[in-house]
């Protein structure tokens, strides 16, 4: 195995971690000197404008990163995920996402099979299966209609769907609904079945493993919940599950055992993590919500920003621009946190989709060679729709001690062309969007603040030091390509920050501890005595609280 690169031993780094020791960010200033700084960094990619100009940000140290970005191979890297080497070293795995949103027609060998013709086979699967659930051919057992469609998975196998969903909502089918379950907190199954009806609800089990706790536990408990209420009409039990349960998996044989009929499953490959696997058949309920003219539109999207990041120059490539400004910040500034801002209420689910695709990906302390990392890595992303976060947490990237590098995204038409009087509420709405990047760029000095009449006392309260970094991302509209085209951007982000610091991007081997001493907990829970005492002593006492409280 190639070890990567040391990215802390180049020129480069060294470079940055000098400029930064001189480093004197003043964006009012910057922007005052040359009027041609927000046009010289506001970049296009698909249908995405991105204006990186409010960043801390100058020649300098974008020649420095793009140099570092050059000494540590990301092109390289990019080139041999693309072609589907087994750049996940440590599960000996091809990462060919991208791979799912290669046009018809295209082809790409890898260990002998070309991929391409298996993704668009897949497809054309789920497509044909989405047309009959919007049609209304396929129906319930009992002869009526799907109006809701369950999906039940967790991490990538729902994040990615019901972030997808929510975002596109507009393009739903009236009559349709998908609902989401993802915890094994038994609340979650109850809640979204409690006022369905069986007859015309149809499961999707997405799973990529086909082995989640979680998962199956949720399988086996809509299952009951379906053959209960059908009543006589699941007197054929297979028959029934067969018209309200399809599943969609890597390990097919598993989805037969657990009694769903292989034809009514949707295949996809070992090279595609379940974060990244929205455009794959785990994307089947969105496929269903908006049909598949729509759905090719939200995969036509991730592949213009694969072909962008593929070819732009350097200098102009968004995903490669911003991941290496996460590095800056995350590793010369020590930002722990980056924030992301969506001004659109559709892309409410847009951070918690983020979370899992950033932090499962670069939360890791040793590099794909095994060797400890020799830099921090992974920083925290969170966020929330604007304009709620203004009155929650805005305060802290204003005016707290910590580099809270954000980015904020909005569209220019929105779905809901509301007034309010005379007034356009997208317009009210976005006045606060480009306000909140003006004001943290920019702040508010002592004098201003003084000029304002404010009492002396009171003035340091009221100063804003502005400089803290912001990036706008703008699109015309919220599209099923832009939402495409927004994850993309992401995918592609994470992994340039991944090779900077050398480490697999693509396994998860975090979550596996958790997951095998739950299993050892769970009879401990139940009452086994001897399980019991082979916890350490705080679980113990934890497991008996539970134990003596809990009324049933
Ligand atoms: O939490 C770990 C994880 O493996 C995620 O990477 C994955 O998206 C999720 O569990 C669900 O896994 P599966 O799709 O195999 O049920």
């Amino acid at each position: 195995m190639t070890s990567p690169v040391d990215a802390t031993t180049t020129a480069a780094w060294s470079a940055l971690a000098e400029l930064k020791q001189g480093f004197a960010p003043d964006l009012r200033g910057w922007f005052d000197a040359d009027p041609e700084r927000a046009a010289r960094y506001s970049l296009s990619a698909g249908d995405l404008h991105v204006d990186l100009s409010k960043n801390l940000l100058d020649e300098e140290v974008l020649a420095r990163l793009l140099e570092l970005a050059e000494q540590v191979g990301v092109a390289e890297r990019r080139a041999a995920m693309f072609a589907g080497e087994k750049i996940n070293v440590t599960e000996n795995r091809s990462v060919l996402h991208t791979a799912l949103r290669r046009p018809e027609g295209d082809s790409l060998v890898v260990d002998g099979t070309d991929v391409v013709p298996q993704v668009h086979a897949v497809l054309e699967k789920v497509y044909a299966f989405a047309e009959a659930v919007r049609s209304g051919a396929w129906t319930g057992v009992t002869g009526k209609r799907i109006e809701t469609v369950v999906n039940i998975g967790i991490g990538g196998s729902d994040l990615g769907p019901v972030m997808v969903y929510e975002a596109l909502k507009p393009y739903v089918q009236d009559g349709l609904e998908c609902r989401f379950v993802s915890n094994i907190d038994p609340t979650d199954v109850a809640e979204a079945t409690k006022d369905l009806d069986p007859e015309t609800t149809l499961f999707i089990v997405a799973s990529k493993t086909f082995t989640t706790l979680e998962t199956l536990t949720n399988a086996r408990l809509a299952r009951a919940w379906l053959l209960d209420g059908l009543g006589d009409a699941a007197a054929d039990q297979q028959g029934a599950v067969a018209k309200h349960f399809v599943a969609v998996s890597t390990a097919l044989d598993k989805v037969a055992d657990f009694g769903i009929d292989p034809d009514n499953a949707f295949g996809f490959w070992d090279w595609v993590g379940g974060r990244y696997s929205v455009d794959s058949a785990i994307g089947t309920a969105v496929v269903v919500a908006i049909g598949p003219a729509a759905f090719a539109d939200f995969l036509a999207g991730f592949h213009a920003i694969d072909q962008h990041f593929t070819t732009a120059e350097p200098a102009q490539n968004v995903p490669l621009l911003m991941g290496l400004l996460n590095v800056w910040y995350v590793n010369f500034f020590g930002a722990q946190t980056h924030v992301v801002l969506p001004y659109a209420q559709y892309l409410h689910r847009f951070p918690a989709y983020l979370q899992q695709l950033t932090m499962e990906s670069n939360g890791k302390g040793v590099r794909y060679d095994g060797s400890p990392v020799t830099s921090d890595t992974g920083e925290v992303f969170w966020g929330e729709p604007g304009t709620n976060g203004q009155h929650a947490f805005y305060q802290l990237i204003h005016q707290g001690t910590r580099v809270i590098p954000a980015d904020f995204i909005a569209v220019a038409n929105p779905a809901h062309p509301l007034t309010d009087g005379d007034a356009d509420v997208h317009e009210l709405f976005l006045a606060n969007f480009f306000a909140q990047t003006a004001a943290l760029a920019f702040g508010k000095t002592a004098d201003e603040v003084r000029a304002e009449g404010t009492a002396e006392a009171v003035v340091p309260a009221r100063v804003f030091t502005g400089n803290r970094p912001t990036t706008s991302i703008m699109a015309p509209a919220l599209t099923p390509s832009v939402v495409g085209q927004l994850i993309a951007l992401y995918e592609h982000i994470t992994f340039v920050q991944g090779v900077v610091w050398g480490i697999d991007s693509f396994d998860q081997w975090g979550v596996e501890l958790g997951k095998q001493l739950a299993q050892q907990v769970t009879p401990a829970v139940g009452g086994d005595e001897d399980a019991l005492a082979a916890q350490d002593a705080s679980t113990q006492a934890l497991i008996r609280y539970y134990r003596e409280h809990r009324t049933r």
